[in-house]
């Protein structure tokens, strides 16, 4: 069985007043309060703010991550010095890290080595840009993202990781997959899952879908039966957007 998971991504907003703010508030109305799986990815300055501030029930996460562990790599951050401070779940290959920041595929590889090798759970991001949708060729797309990234890990290790998919498309942009949209392209990621790993393995990964997740949409979201919650950017910086969408797992 696989677990649910709202990850919250901040990206890079936010200042000390409105983190506290927006946490107060999301704790005094969330009905969910014991699941576990609310994740908030604040950024990485705040991680310390949310981590005092937060109820044990939320979860710290960061956004990005070096491959490397330590040494001379300024800016950087690694898995152990994460886990340090309680950050044991990190967002990898985001869409804006590797469109901005050029993040390959064989990099994102070696940022999910990292992470799994200090037992931290990476949160891996796939998915396609519009003139992909298009073409009607996002399987294939997504497929190689999973094959050049995570397809050299054992089963064991891929049942720590969690898959969100976001297509580039619906970042933003207010435009989200359609629920049908959504479910049949997860289904096709677990399909690929199984190939490799087999049916039992893939049934357990959880496939979070991204891009303009809101209150409107994410009952419908969520009740797709290969849809294992969500990783929420805008909405997640509004409270009752944010507290509407992780009661929406109930
Ligand atoms: P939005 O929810 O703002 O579309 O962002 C999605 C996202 O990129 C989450 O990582």
């Amino acid at each position: 069985m696989n677990s649910m998971y709202i990850v919250a991504n901040w990206k890079m907003n936010g200042d000390q007043i409105f983190n506290s703010h927006l946490i107060t508030t999301i704790e005094k109305n969330s009905v969910i309060n014991d699941a576990s799986h609310m994740i908030i990815c604040p950024s990485m300055p705040y991680l310390q703010q949310i981590n005092t501030q937060k109820p044990s029930y939320m979860i710290l996460g960061a956004q990005n991550i070096s491959q490397y562990d330590n040494g001379a790599y300024t800016g950087e951050i690694s898995a152990p010095m994460y886990s340090s401070v309680g950050v044991n779940h990190i967002v990898i290959g985001h869409s804006e890290r590797r469109e901005y920041f050029a993040e390959s595929d064989a990099l994102l590889a070696e940022k999910v080595n990292a992470v799994l090798a200090n037992n931290s759970t990476p949160i891996f991001c796939c998915g396609e840009p519009l003139a992909i949708r298009e073409a009607e060729t996002q399987n294939a797309f997504v497929e190689n993202q999973l094959i050049n990234s995570l397809f050299h890990l054992s089963s064991e290790q891929l049942l720590k990781v969690v898959i969100a998919y976001e297509p580039i498309w619906a970042i933003g942009t207010g435009k989200t997959a359609s629920s049908a949209q959504a479910q049949e392209i997860h289904a096709f990621i677990r399909s690929v899952l199984a190939i490799k790993y087999g049916a039992d393995i893939a049934d357990q990964i959880s496939i979070l879908y991204g891009g303009s997740v809101k209150a409107a949409n994410a009952v419908e979201l969520f009740s797709q039966p290969d849809v294992d919650g969500g990783l929420v950017g805008g909405a997640s910086l509004i409270a009752t957007e944010f507290t509407a969408i992780i009661n929406a797992l109930q």
